[in-house]
């Protein structure tokens, strides 16, 4: 059985085919490669044993949609592709929609074109915006964006519910991450961003290899634990795990329509004690200085996880320890190139 993922040469994606391919079900790889390097489909193999199917294309390109769907009849789409740095949709707002969401509807087309009515979209916790109640259940309000990001995911997920309303027989699940980190446990594939990490695991990561001088930490007067802001950091395999647990339910059960389900711990983790698990994991030292805060950055954000545990009888399983041995055991393959 097939599955397309777009995206799926990514961070997320390079991680959601392990486990898809471990469970017998052969990936559809559609990715552009922007913020993606092939190397990594290569390592996927390695890890797994079998070469993804890869075809290098945009999914606003209605001809590579028409032509993978026509080659590969996938059963289910997970779909993941779309730009994420948040300070970048500020600077590049209508990059950022024609991407992400004229993306998204060319892909619907397609699948509606070819009678694909089973989707996984990667939507966030950002669509909470600045959350009334923690931890966070599904039925929070959402929409209070405060970035074109953030508002292209929430978009998505009407359009998506919309869509789920009009044909009967759509099935669609949109997975809420929460804060993905971590890397697979071989070092294989993990999260290389360009330049300056924007996320706080990349950054303490290169702080910790010697690339980066010292970690900023932006603000220390919030109301939490210690006055660094609190997030539900989960570990990329487990988020992957979620995936495979979406899918699989989809395709056993004829549940139609939309529906919204979080994926992270539960548990609230503070800059500082993130850094502290970091210099433990990793043996090395996190240089840090207290500086202003992050525009647009909220006190606090975990989940509520319970929904994921009753509908997908998923449940994050590693640890904040084992997230940041995985990410530096990445960090020094990528060093090592
Ligand atoms: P990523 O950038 O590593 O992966 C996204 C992939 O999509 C890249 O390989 C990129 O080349 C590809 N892509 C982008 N636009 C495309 C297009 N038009 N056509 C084809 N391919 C395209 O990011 P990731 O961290 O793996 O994120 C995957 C998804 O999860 C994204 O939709 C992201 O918004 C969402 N998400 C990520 C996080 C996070 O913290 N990483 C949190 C919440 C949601
Ligand atoms: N932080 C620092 N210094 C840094 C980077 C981050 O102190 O150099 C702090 C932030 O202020 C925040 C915490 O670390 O308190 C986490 O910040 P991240 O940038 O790693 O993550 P965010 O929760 O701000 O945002 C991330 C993604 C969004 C996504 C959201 C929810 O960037 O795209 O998680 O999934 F929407």
């Amino acid at each position: 059985m097939k599955v397309l993922v777009t995206g799926g040469a990514g961070y997320i994606g390079t991680h959601c085919l392990v486990e898809l391919m471990q469970a017998g079900i052969e990936p559809v790889v559609l990715d552009n490669l922007s913020n993606a390097d092939p190397s990594a489909l290569a390592r996927v193999e390695q890890i797994t044993g079998q070469a993804p199917i890869f075809i290098e294309g945009d999914i606003r390109d209605h001809r590579v949609l028409e032509l993978t769907f026509q080659a590969h009849r996938p059963q289910a789409v997970l779909h993941l592709a779309g730009l994420k740095a948040v300070g970048e949709s500020v600077e590049k707002p209508l990059e950022y929609y024609d991407n992400n969401i004229a993306g998204t509807l060319q892909l619907l087309h397609t699948m509606r074109e070819y009678q694909c009515r089973q989707i996984v979209f990667s939507s966030s916790a950002t669509v909470y915006g600045d959350p009334q109640t923690l931890p966070i259940p599904e039925s929070a309000p959402i929409g209070g964006t405060t970035n074109p990001y953030g508002t292209s995911k929430y978009m998505i997920e009407r359009i998506l519910s919309d869509w789920a309303h009009a044909d009967p027989q759509a099935q669609v699940i949109a997975l809420r991450y929460f804060n993905p980190v971590g890397a697979h446990p071989s070092g294989l594939i993990g999260e290389d961003p360009k330049g300056l990490p924007n996320n706080l695991m990349p950054f303490i990561q290169k702080v910790a290899v010697g690339e980066l001088e010292q970690l900023s930490v932006f603000g220390d007067d919030y109301d939490t634990i210690d006055g660094t802001g609190v997030r539900d950091y989960l570990h990329v395999v487990d988020l992957a795990k979620g995936h495979l647990a979406a899918i699989q339910r989809m395709l056993r059960e004829s549940d139609t329509g939309f529906e919204a389900i979080n994926l992270g711990t539960g548990n609230g983790i503070s800059v500082l004690q993130m850094v502290n698990a970091f210099e433990r994991a990793s043996d090395q030292t996190v240089a840090y200085q207290i500086a202003p805060r992050r525009p647009g950055d909220i006190a606090a954000c975990y989940a509520d996880a319970s929904c994921a545990l009753d509908k997908l009888n998923w449940r994050a399983e590693l640890d904040l320890t084992q997230m940041c041995q995985d990410a530096w055991r990445w960090q020094q393959f990528i060093a090592g190139k």
